[in-house]
Order: structure tokens, then C-alpha cells, then sequence
């Protein structure tokens, strides 16, 4: 029997049981490694277990089977961190990285690459660990930085926090940083498992994870799944015998700490950024959520040069990109027109920080978007904006429709001037039927008008358009010119300078030129450089009307839809009397300057791929150009020669599947030496 063994003999056998037992533990919630099954692991627990019932004065506080341990706290001490915890500067661009590297070099007087240690941020609780001759004795929150909350009980529920120390040559005191988190995959398991209950669910992984450490009852928090990356030393003693944060990482990881495996030493700013990028390509793909990259000074030396600034390090920085996506509710869905009468949707939001702007509108671009989201007024939904790119809503958290959510109607008559609203055959697109007449529609098309690419009249936006259309002071584009600058003045916020100015803005955009006014006119599908190209073919607004379906098609660019559009505008008598009268009121389309008959690429199309040394592909475009060539970006039947230098691709491929005259650099060189002579 057990009880007949000597003391000392179940002494030795609980202190085998409990090193393999952590050796186990170890492996699996360290390592991710398990070198047993769970059978074997749990019988070695319980014969643990049952020796420490025999034999209540050898439970050691480090055994695996103490991790859950004490009653419920009514609270937690408050504990002062002998070493601040601090926090880090954050920066969300490239450019600040480079920015924080020459900062680091110049206090270091250094012209050489820095070693940096790249982590991920992880998006959980900061912890400090505090061991004393190898023994866990202390967790605590990070608190303001300065004095946390002494949560040792619940800290050492986490099997991935040693209890005691593994390997050797450990200092006596030993405090480690870390952030404590939950795993993606056990907080979705986690609330199916709540929800199956009927009990509540954990918000995100980070609440769940702050929540979870903060339970008064360690038993709970024994029960959450949680784990933890340390990413730190404190050097609390002066003989602290390593010298870069890679190293001593590496050192904890020998002392049976858990470290991210995603951590590299770099040397050189830009390798930083290599790393950043890949790393958060992967982000997806971690199984634990991130919020960011930490950059750190990896030498400790340097560390200490550079030195701390109130609460933030000078020797480390987080890259936190601007999120793109954001949850946030759905307040009401407006219809706005356009210049082509297209009813637009758009989404008016709770407002919302993302992609590193506050957003309170979104497009809905259409009946089939808001059908293919299932979206409902009052439904939270994530918003997207990533770079300069126009926010959209991308999905609807279904599950949180609160009851009082509406359908969203589309209104079958115009919401500005109550005519039809139609959806031609085959398009998505539904349009208000009312054209000029249509307030909305005449408000776009002026903005248009007025637009950079068109008659550039500075100073005319959408507050004074919206007052001119209103007011009914300009019934179309060529009332602008009739406008004198004391009505301009008469508007609201009009002062006398600005409108003197717009005034002269606006007569001063009389001589833009033909192609400008063609854009202006706001043909459907006639961009700005297929306005170019009907001017110079047609060389005057006559002209242009006068042409059938079939010589529009003559013009390069202008295929059968094209040519339909333009010729469907100027059927309308509107659209004919509006050009009469913009001519009358001064409007002057001059054609644009005839090529010289000889020049000698009239008429060619060249293309331009690859690297080029002697000139940039502007200096290439622009001479090629001047001899009457058209530079295009792709490749076809109708290409007349393809310059390609090194590293030419696709293009280079296309020239050759369709015949078309390749020419080096060199040889271009030559022959635009020729040609311009
Ligand atoms: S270092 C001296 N490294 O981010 C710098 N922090 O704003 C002290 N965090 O409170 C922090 N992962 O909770 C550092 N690899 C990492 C981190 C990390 C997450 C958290 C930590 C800290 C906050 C800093």
C-alpha cells in the first residue's frame, strides 16, 4: 500500500510525476508540439492527483494539479510594477517607419543598418511574470502602467505560463512580459459552446481574453481558453548577462516561455518593411488576431542609448495599418440622382472610424447590391475603405438584426423631382426619366460642366450650383455665361471678391476648346479622350451633330455603343439648342491645331513596355507624340510598333503573337533620330 511506501519515496515519485507532467504540458501548450496522448497525459495526472490526496503535505504550490487554486476574490490587490509597463508610438504608414529609422541612427550617431526585432502586435492583455528562484510568483495587469492589478491566481490557471522555470542558468529574479489572448478558433468554439447553453457570448477574442483574466473566481478563468506569446524581458539586475532582445527571447523560450515563432531579426529599415508586408498578408491565416507589427532596436545597448520618452520607448515603434473594415449601424438609406439621372443608393451610417478617416456615408450602388447584401435599415454592417477608394458596405451581421429592421424600398418615382424612375432592359441601373428638368440632374450635369477636365471654372461647387439651380437663375450651362457678378453676389455666402472672381472664371472659360466642350456636354460614355479624338476628326460641334452613326465609327476609339450615344444626344432638340446657345453666349470651340500633314507617325499607334535608360516613358511619349504617333497602354492587331526594353512582359508576348514590329531601345533611339530630323 501507498501509505507503507517511505516518505521520501513518494516524494521522488510525485517530483518525476510533476516534471513529466510539465514536460507534457509543455510540449502541447507551448510547443504546439504533443509528445503524448491525451490517455496517457490524464493518467499520469490522476496518479498525481491521488498522491497528493494521500499525502496533503507534499503538494508543492508549483504542481501542475495547483493551477486552479483559492477561493473567489472580492477584489484584486493593486500591485506597482518595480519596472514601468510601457506603451509603444504607433505609426500607420511606410514612410514613418523610415522616418522613426533615421531618428534612431541620428541619436545613435549611427550611418549603418540597425538590427530590428520584428513581432507581431498581438491584440490581447498585456501580463508581467514575475519569478522568484524559478518559481512563478506573480501576474499582474498592466493596469495605467505604473500599478496594475496583482491577478497571479487566475495567470497561473494558463498552461502555457510556466509554473517553475525549465532548463538552467536562470537569474533569481526573472520578469517576463507577455500578452495574453484567445486563440480564433477556441473563441468561435467557445461560443457555440455558450450559445448551445443558452448562456452569453464573448464579443470579440480580446474582450473575451480581458474578461476571462479578470474573473474574480480563478475556476472561471480556468475555463476560458486562454494562452499567451511573451515578447519581453524586464532587466530588473544589473548583471544581466544578455545583450539583444532576439537573444534573450531566445533564452525564454529555453526557460519554457511561450514565444511568437513569427519573430525576426532584421537589419535595415527596409527589410523591416519586407517583413511587414508579408506579415500582414498572412494575417488572416495567423488563428489569432493582430493589431499591428512591433519594431524594435534589437541591441540593448542601443536600447538604452536611445532611452525612454515619458511612457513610450525611443528604441521601438507599432506599424498599426489604418483598419479597413469597421462595424457600424445602418441609420437610413437615402436616393440620390445623378447627372445621367441614375438613382443611386447610399447608406447613411452611424459614423465610424476606418481605413484612417470617420466615414458616414457609403455607396449602395444599386437595387442588386442592396439585394445581394440582404441589407436592412437598422442592421449593423461592416464598411470598407481601403486607400482612397469610395467606402462600400460589404456585409450584414445577419445574426443582429434587431427587430425593428425595415426593408429597404426603391422609390419608383424620382426623390427630387417626382418623375418615373425606369430600369431599361439589361441594365441594373434605374434612372429618373425627367431630364433637364429634373433639378438633380441639371445641379451633376453643371458640376460636370464646370468640371477640371471641362471648362474648369473654378469656384463653382455644388453649394452655389445647388443656389443657382434653386433660385432658378440658370436653367442650363449656357445661363452661366448671362450671370453677372451681383447676382453671383446675392448668394448666400457669396462675398463680393468671390463672386468677382467666379464671375471671371466663368467667362474665362469661353476658350477652352473644342475637346473640352465636347467633354462638358456630358455625352454618355464620351470621356475625355474620346472627346479629344471627335475633335480632332470633326473640328467643329456642326460637324460633330451632323455626323451619322457610321462616320462616328471612322473616329479612332469610337466603337458602335459609343457612336449611338453621340448620336442619340444630338437627336434631342435640347441637346442641339443648347449648343446653339452656348455658341451664342460667347462659348468659342476652337479645333485643336491640325497635325502638320507630313508629320511622320500621323495616324500610327505605338506602345511602350518594359524599362527604357535613355529617356523616361514621358520624354518617349511625348516625342513620339510630337511626331503625330498615339501612345497606347495595350497591345493589338492594330498596334504599329512595340518599343520594349529589359523586363517587358505580357506586352512584349502580345507583340509577337500578333506580328506587330518590335524595337529594342537602341533602335528606337536611332529611329526617332531619323524621324525627327
Ligand atoms: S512591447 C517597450 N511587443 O502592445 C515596449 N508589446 O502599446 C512595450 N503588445 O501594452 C511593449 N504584442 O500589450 C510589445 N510583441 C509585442 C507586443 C506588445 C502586443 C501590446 C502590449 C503593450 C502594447 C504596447
Amino acid at each position: 500500500m501507498a501509505t507503507e511506501r517511505p516518505e521520501a519515496d513518494v516524494a521522488a515519485e510525485m517530483e518525476r510525476l510533476r516534471t513529466q507532467i510539465d514536460t507534457h504540458n509543455h510540449a502541447y501548450h507551448v510547443l504546439d508540439a504533443p509528445t503524448v496522448s491525451d490517455a496517457e497525459f490524464d493518467a499520469l495526472f490522476d496518479r498525481l492527483l491521488a498522491l497528493e490526496a494521500a499525502h496533503p503535505e507534499l503538494i508543492t504550490p508549483d504542481s501542475p494539479t495547483q493551477r486552479v487554486g483559492g477561493a473567489a476574490a472580492a477584489r484584486f490587490p493593486t500591485i506597482r510594477h518595480p519596472l514601468p509597463m510601457l506603451s509603444l508610438g504607433k505609426c500607420t504608414t511606410f514612410d514613418e517607419l523610415r522616418d522613426f529609422d533615421v531618428r534612431v541612427r541620428r541619436l545613435l550617431g549611427s550611418d549603418d543598418d540597425i538590427d530590428y526585432a520584428c513581432e507581431p502586435k498581438v491584440d490581447g492583455v498585456a501580463v508581467r511574470l514575475f519569478y522568484e528562484d524559478g518559481r512563478l510568483k506573480l501576474g499582474a495587469t498592466r493596469g495605467d502602467g505604473e500599478e496594475g492589478e496583482d491577478i497571479t491566481a487566475n495567470v497561473r490557471t494558463l498552461a502555457a505560463v510556466p509554473l517553475r522555470l525549465r532548463g538552467e542558468n536562470w537569474p533569481a529574479r526573472l520578469e517576463v512580459r507577455g500578452e495574453v489572448y484567445m486563440p480564433r478558433a477556441d473563441f468561435n468554439a467557445f461560443n457555440v459552446a455558450a450559445r448551445a447553453a443558452g448562456e452569453r457570448e464573448l464579443v470579440n477574442p480580446r474582450n473575451g481574453a480581458a474578461g476571462s483574466l479578470r474573473q474574480l473566481d480563478p475556476a472561471v478563468t480556468a475555463r476560458r481558453p486562454l494562452t499567451l506569446f511573451c515578447y519581453g524581458i524586464g532587466r530588473i539586475d544589473e548583471d544581466w548577462p544578455l545583450t539583444s532582445h532576439v537573444a534573450s527571447l531566445d533564452r525564454l523560450a529555453e526557460w519554457g516561455f511561450r514565444i511568437n515563432s513569427d519573430t525576426r531579426r532584421v537589419t535595415g529599415i527596409e527589410a523591416v518593411i519586407d517583413y511587414v508586408e508579408t506579415f500582414l498578408a498572412r494575417r488572416g491565416e495567423l488563428g489569432y488576431d493582430i493589431d499591428g507589427v512591433v519594431i524594435k532596436v534589437d541591441d540593448f545597448a542601443s536600447q538604452d542609448a536611445l532611452g525612454v520618452l515619458t511612457r513610450t520607448p525611443r528604441y521601438a515603434i507599432a506599424f498599426k495599418p489604418a483598419a479597413e473594415e469597421a462595424l457600424t449601424r445602418l441609420l437610413e438609406v437615402d436616393f440620390q440622382v445623378g447627372r445621367t439621372g441614375a438613382v443611386t443608393p447610399v447608406a447613411r451610417l452611424d459614423p465610424v472610424f476606418v481605413g484612417g478617416v470617420t466615414v458616414s456615408n457609403a455607396t449602395l450602388h444599386n437595387s442588386d447590391e442592396i439585394a445581394r447584401l440582404g441589407l436592412r435599415v437598422g442592421d449593423l454592417v461592416w464598411v470598407r475603405r481601403a486607400g482612397d477608394v469610395i467606402p462600400q458596405v460589404v456585409r450584414v451581421e445577419v445574426e443582429q438584426r434587431p427587430a425593428e429592421a425595415r426593408d429597404i424600398v426603391f422609390p419608383d418615382h424620382c426623390p427630387v423631382c417626382g418623375a418615373p424612375v425606369a430600369r431599361s432592359e439589361g441594365e441594373v441601373v434605374a434612372r429618373c426619366t425627367a431630364h433637364r428638368t429634373c433639378p438633380a440632374q441639371l445641379v451633376h450635369g453643371l458640376l460636370h460642366f464646370a468640371s477640371r477636365g471641362a471648362m474648369d471654372i473654378q469656384g463653382l461647387g455644388e453649394k452655389i450650383v445647388t443656389q443657382l439651380v434653386e433660385r432658378e437663375l440658370v436653367a442650363d450651362a449656357a445661363d452661366l455665361y448671362g450671370l453677372d457678378a451681383e447676382t453671383l453676389a446675392g448668394l448666400d455666402r457669396m462675398a463680393e471678391k468671390s463672386a468677382h472672381n467666379l464671375h471671371g472664371a466663368i467667362q474665362g472659360s469661353r476658350r477652352r476648346g473644342l475637346a473640352r466642350v465636347i467633354f462638358a456636354l456630358g455625352i454618355r460614355e464620351v470621356g475625355e479622350a474620346t472627346a479629344a479624338a471627335l475633335a480632332r476628326h470633326f473640328r467643329s460641334l456642326p460637324a460633330l451633330w451632323e455626323a451619322d452613326e457610321e462616320s462616328l465609327q471612322q473616329v479612332r476609339d469610337v466603337g458602335p455603343v459609343v457612336a449611338r450615344e453621340i448620336a442619340e444626344f444630338f437627336v434631342q432638340d435640347e441637346n442641339r439648342a443648347l449648343v446653339e446657345r452656348l455658341l451664342a453666349a460667347g462659348v468659342e470651340p476652337e479645333p485643336p491645331p491640325e497635325l502638320p500633314v507630313t508629320a511622320p507617325l500621323a495616324d500610327q499607334t505605338w506602345v511602350l513596355t518594359g524599362t527604357l535608360e535613355a529617356l523616361t516613358r514621358k520624354e518617349a511619349k511625348a516625342r513620339l507624340e510630337a511626331l503625330g504617333a498615339r501612345v497606347s497602354g495595350s497591345v493589338s492587331a492594330q498596334t504599329d510598333c512595340v518599343v520594349a526594353g529589359p523586363g517587358a512582359g505580357q506586352k512584349l508576348a502580345d507583340a509577337e503573337r500578333h506580328g506587330v514590329p518590335i524595337l529594342d531601345e537602341a533602335a528606337f533611339m536611332v529611329r526617332l533620330g531619323e524621324l525627327e530630323a
